[in-house]
């Protein structure tokens, strides 16, 4: 339970960002009041403010905070840009090293779990411009990089259903044969799960056919970014789809799976859904407080059935959505009195 001293940092971001995460503040203040949220600055709006993606300030306040809450980043006027909004994501994602991005994908009979690996690949190897004009991104991993996100994720199917799929280009790429190496190094320290390795193609087609064979799925940081849009795009959307992304012992860093959307940005019409689900696994990952996240959670089903904004299917705003989410909350008796 939250002492009262804690801190939260809210990163709104851009786009629909702000419009998402005004509804996450007004249910945080309502479930969890003695928490202090301080709101910070990264993506185009830290550029437009400060130069810079992800001002000191930023860093600073997400070190001492117990954990962040974030909006998308992404701003198409920068897309020509060299100084970017997603590198000031990145090099946060980085600085709290959190390795472990957690992306829930649940509907109906589905019910996978992503482990994505977050700070290596692709995204952090050496990338520039050769002589000839050639242009290179390189991805790189240290074994002990995947020791510690196979061991995460291996202690989630143990105490999920048990079956672990390792997902990689083994059949190609020499990252991947180490990855598969690691996976089958560790996995006889967990007798209770069965391990399969799956190229990520063979994932893919899977993933959109029968999705409900998948318990966890393990795999590196590019692989988890494509795989979970498709994992969100089979369990309602990418509107639904939250995420937890972990350290071992710092703040965690907890955000939607989408992007800003600009083209319906400043409407309110965004599906705020994502951000709230990010904002049920930072009430139980973050603050320690699973009775409100469950609340919160239960909330979001009633208010998902009452009051669908239009990408399910409905007509409610932002704001209208975020009203029958307090209100339900209210209902049920979870906020706390004054
Ligand atoms: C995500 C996003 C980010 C990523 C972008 C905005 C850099 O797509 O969180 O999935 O690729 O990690
Ligand atoms: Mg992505």
């Amino acid at each position: 339970m939250p002492t009262g001293r804690e801190k939260v940092v809210l990163l709104s971001g851009d786009g629909i960002g702000p419009e998402v995460a005004l509804e996450a503040r007004l249910v945080l203040e309502e479930l969890v009041p003695e928490v202090i949220i301080d709101e910070q600055l990264i993506g185009a709006a830290a550029i437009r403010a400060t130069g810079s993606p992800l001002p000191q300030e930023t860093i600073d306040a997400c070190r001492s905070a117990v954990a962040v809450l974030k909006g998308p980043v992404g701003d198409p006027e920068f897309d020509a840009a060299d100084v970017r909004p997603e590198q000031g994501l990145l090099a946060l994602r980085a600085a709290l090293d959190t390795y472990a991005n957690l992306r829930p994908a649940v509907l109906g009979d589905v019910d996978v779990l992503i482990v994505r690996e977050l700070v290596g690949g692709l995204y952090f190897g050496a990338s520039g411009v050769r002589d000839d004009g050639t242009v290179f991104d390189t991805c790189e991993y240290h074994p002990r990089q995947v020791e510690r996100i196979v061991r995460r994720a291996f202690r989630l199917a143990d105490s999920r259903r048990g079956l672990l799929t390792s997902v990689d280009k083994a059949n190609v790429l020499e990252t991947s044969r180490m990855w598969r190496r690691v996976v089958d190094e560790v996995a006889p320290e967990y007798p209770g799960v069965r391990v399969e390795h799956m190229l990520v193609d063979n994932a893919a087609m899977q993933l959109a056919t029968t999705p409900q064979q998948f318990d966890v799925i393990v795999t590196e940081n590019m692989f988890g970014d494509i795989l979970s849009d498709l994992a969100a795009a089979v369990t309602g959307g990418l509107g639904m789809a939250p995420s937890a992304s972990l350290s071992d012992g710092g703040p965690g860093l907890f955000e939607p799976v989408h992007g800003s959307a600009p083209d319906i940005a400043g409407r309110g019409i965004a599906n705020p859904v994502a951000m709230l689900r990010s904002t049920v696994l930072l009430l139980e990952h973050g603050l320690a407080c699973p009775e409100s996240a469950v609340a919160l959670s239960e909330a979001l089903k009633a208010a998902i059935e009452s009051s669908p904004t239009q990408d399910l299917g409905g007509t409610a705003t932002t704001a209208e959505f975020g009203a029958a989410v307090r209100e339900q909350l209210a209902v049920d008796g979870a906020l706390t009195s004054p």
